[in-house]
């Protein structure tokens, strides 16, 4: 029986200036998994995502988490977010403490740990996220991308068994956004459910193990990535483009270059290690040789 943790039946909002945001989402997230969620600049992301640990509450429709309807009493509500944790797209509407190490306390202190089981998880959050270096400093004279870090670290103390990240690596430079990603595969691998939301498909579709795709408070598609990305009138419909791993392993195999009968690669390694396959495969010329030492 597939274990479902966390999802929403025919969800439905606007927020109070009348624009309708959400349109009856439908969703269903398997425990463990890794969800990229797309869409274009306001089809509904980060509405979804503040109706999945009750900061928004549906106007119509219900979230389910662990099977159970969510209820918007203060306790429950305080028991959903310690299980579901959002890190918000604009990390200064998260932050609210004045330094490094007290905002990423705040969360855990309030759980009712020990000092000391609070001191041992902001520091693992804070070696995760690489924040150490500037743990007492005020958080507003650090840039975006160092507090986008904090606001993850501050979610990652609070252990939660569902990890929302609303676009957590914008405004992030390279190195960092290499790291994060293999933070986010480590805490996974502990079966840790995340579900991120992205602009970059080239990102979801190596990382995601399913991807949805949001267009105007609707989902409208909802698949592994090698066939969502693969279907040309699903990324036209949703203003979306074909990931370049997807496109030159497609060319490689039009020009026969590529063995038959193997999926897509979705990393680099597994690019690679079908070209080199392939490679193989291939029997030089002895002309080719010889003209080559010429
Ligand atoms: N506080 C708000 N008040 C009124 N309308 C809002 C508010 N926040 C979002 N909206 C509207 O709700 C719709 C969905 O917005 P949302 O922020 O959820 O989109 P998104 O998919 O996260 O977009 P982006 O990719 O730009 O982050 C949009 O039409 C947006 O203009
Ligand atoms: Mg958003």
């Amino acid at each position: 029986m597939i274990d479902y943790i966390i999802g929403a039946k025919d969800l439905q909002f606007g927020y109070p200036d009348g624009t309708t945001a959400l349109r009856g989402i439908n969703l269903d997230i398997e425990k463990g998994h890794k969800i990229a969620v797309l869409g274009a600049n306001g089809a509904g992301k980060s509405t979804l995502f503040l109706h999945l640990n009750g900061i928004l509450r549906p106007e119509k429709g219900k979230v389910i988490f662990d099977g159970k309807e969510v209820r918007y009493d203060s306790r429950s509500l305080m028991q959903l977010r310690r299980s579901v944790g959002v890190v918000f797209q604009d990390p200064d509407s998260q932050i609210f403490s004045s330094n490094v190490l007290q905002e990423i306390s705040f969360g855990p202190l309030n759980l009712g740990l020990s000092k000391q089981e609070v001191m041992q998880r902001v520091d693992a959050a804070m070696e995760a996220t690489s924040v150490n270096e500037f743990k007492h400093r005020p958080v507003h004279f650090l840039s975006y991308g160092q507090k986008k870090r904090v606001s993850i670290a501050g979610i990652l103390a609070m252990h939660p068994r569902v990890l929302i990240l609303d676009e957590p690596t914008a405004g992030l430079d390279p190195k960092l956004i290499v790291q994060t990603t293999e933070l986010f595969d480590s805490i996974n691998k502990e079966g840790i459910t995340i579900i991120i939301s992205t602009h970059d498909v080239d990102f979801a579709y190596s990382w995601a193990d399913r991807v949805l795709i949001m267009n105007q408070g609707q989902i409208t598609c909802e698949g592994r990535p090698e066939k969502v990305f693969s279907n040309q009138s699903v990324l036209q419909e949703n203003d979306l483009t074909s990931p370049w791993m997807l496109d030159v392993y497609k060319e490689l195999r039009k020009k026969g270059w590529l063995v038959e009968h193997v999926s897509p690669p979705r990393t680099k390694d597994e690019l690679f290690s079908l070209i080199n396959q392939a490679g193989k495969k291939v029997e030089v010329p002895i002309m080719s040789k010889v003209s080559a030492m010429e």
